[in-house]
């Protein structure tokens, strides 16, 4: 009996002495880890954490009129135009803002300038009430350089509307989830 009771006492300060080493501080911190890693994952989605969209985007219709005011002064967003699609490059700021390398092309239409590689006044529409830049004397080479730039921002930017002539505002359609209807 003896023998029994006191192979039971062994056991129990072994199971103790178990507890004790695992209660060191740092298994304590992974454990906390680990909970609060587990917590985290499986616990319900809260409404409160939907993060706030910073501006909705509505698609819009531009003429190079009212597409001008989008040049990011005055704490307006940074548009700019290329063959009819008009892009958000916000994001963008740093290029496109007031003072940045590329800002002339902020809230204009930047088709040309880009297919030709420059910031020249004159490769952007003068007549803002006038027809668009058809853009029909481009060499392929540039025609190629200008897809490669359309290409960049259909990556980067989020499209916002539609450049058309003053006149054409009317023709344009709804774009659908696939482009345009
Ligand atoms: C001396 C000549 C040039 C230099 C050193 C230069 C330099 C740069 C650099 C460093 C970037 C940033 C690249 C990145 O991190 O994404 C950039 C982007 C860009 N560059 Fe230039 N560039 C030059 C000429 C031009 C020209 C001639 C044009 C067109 C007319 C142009 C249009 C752009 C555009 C549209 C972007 C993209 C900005 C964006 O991501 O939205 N650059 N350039």
């Amino acid at each position: 009996m003896d023998y029994v009771e006191k192979r039971v006492a062994q056991e129990a300060a072994k199971v103790a002495s178990t507890t004790t080493e695992f209660l060191t501080p740092l298994n304590l911190i992974l454990l906390g880890l680990f909970l609060w890693t587990t917590y985290t994952f499986l616990r319900p989605a809260s409404p409160y954490l939907v993060p706030a969209d910073p501006h909705a985007t509505i698609f819009k219709v531009f003429t190079p009129r009212t597409l001008l005011p989008f040049n990011g002064e005055n704490n307006q967003p940074v548009y700019l135009a290329v063959r009819g699609r008009v892009f958000d490059v916000s994001s963008g700021r740093s290029f496109y803002g007031p003072g940045g390398p590329y800002s002339n092309f902020a809230g204009r239409d930047a088709s040309r300038g880009l297919a030709c590689g420059s910031f020249d006044e004159e490769m952007l529409t003068k007549d803002l009430d006038g027809p668009l830049d058809k853009l029909a004397d481009l060499t392929p080479d540039q025609l190629e350089a200008l897809q490669g730039w359309e290409d960049k921002f259909t990556d980067k930017y989020l499209v916002v509307g539609k450049l058309v002539a003053v006149g054409d505002e009317k023709t344009v359609k709804r774009p659908s989830a696939c482009g345009f209807a």
